[in-house]
């Protein structure tokens, strides 16, 4: 089995106080990790690490082999992408949302495959124009979802992005996470959504920092 991540005794300390200890840990390229733990114990955090959005303060990531800090920011971004807890849209309107894919990559927009990736989180075209103030909360995680999407990362770590669905719209995310895994997407999903950990057929647990091997 080939690893799409070595994490090698990382840890992340801010001034005395260690957030993350010692972590060692393989990840399988095509894997469906679900990461759970108790609130502040550094899952986050350990997630932003992946995405090197920060650094540890000791210890090492390895992607596809190679050292995170070898990698250019913005090309690393397009093969690991981070949906947030708490997304946020930019500019005025969903559309630039979903824009800023094409322009990254410099290709030519496409409006339909955006229309299509509206329609795989159950919403529209209509949904373009409007203002990115009047979407409501589950709207706005759905579409910064599709928009880690429309081109598809080798990685998608998604943190807590059913948390303020129905079960309807969680099926639907469920399902389009799936499809997306089954076609060898990464995934590596932070929940502490019961139904998701019930499902997760592989779990790590973090706790107070430290990864527990139970
Ligand atoms: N830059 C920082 N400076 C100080 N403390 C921090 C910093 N970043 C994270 N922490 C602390 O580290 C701990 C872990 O935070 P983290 O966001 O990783 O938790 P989490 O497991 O994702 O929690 P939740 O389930 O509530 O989202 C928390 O106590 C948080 O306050
Ligand atoms: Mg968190």
């Amino acid at each position: 089995m080939t690893n799409i991540f070595n994490v090698q005794d990382l840890s992340y300390q801010v001034g005395e106080t260690k957030i993350l200890k010692n972590i060692n840990l393989d990840i399988e390229k095509g894997a469906y990790l679900t990461v759970v733990g108790p609130s502040g114990s550094g899952k986050s955090t350990f997630m932003r690490i992946l995405a090197s959005m920060i650094s540890p303060t000791s210890g090492q990531v390895l992607f596809n082999g190679q050292p995170l800090n070898t990698f250019e920011p913005t090309e690393y971004r397009q093969k690991v992408s981070y949906a947030f807890q708490q997304p946020t849209l930019f500019g005025k309107t969903v559309r630039e949302n979903l824009v800023f894919p094409f322009e990254v990559r410099k290709q030519e927009l496409d409006e339909s495959k955006m229309i299509a990736n509206l329609e795989m989180v159950n919403l529209n075209e209509t949904y373009l124009d409007k203002s990115v103030n009047d979407v409501s909360g589950g709207e706005k995680q759905r579409i910064a979802l599709i928009r880690n999407l429309i081109f598809p990362p080798e990685v998608l770590i998604t943190d807590e992005v059913t948390a303020g669905l129905d079960a309807e719209n969680k099926n639907i995310v469920h399902r389009m996470l799936n499809e997306f895994n089954q076609r060898g997407l990464t995934i590596l999903r932070v929940t502490h959504d019961e139904t998701e950990i019930d499902d997760a057929t592989d779990k790590i647990m973090i706790r107070n920092g430290e990864l527990q091997n139970d």
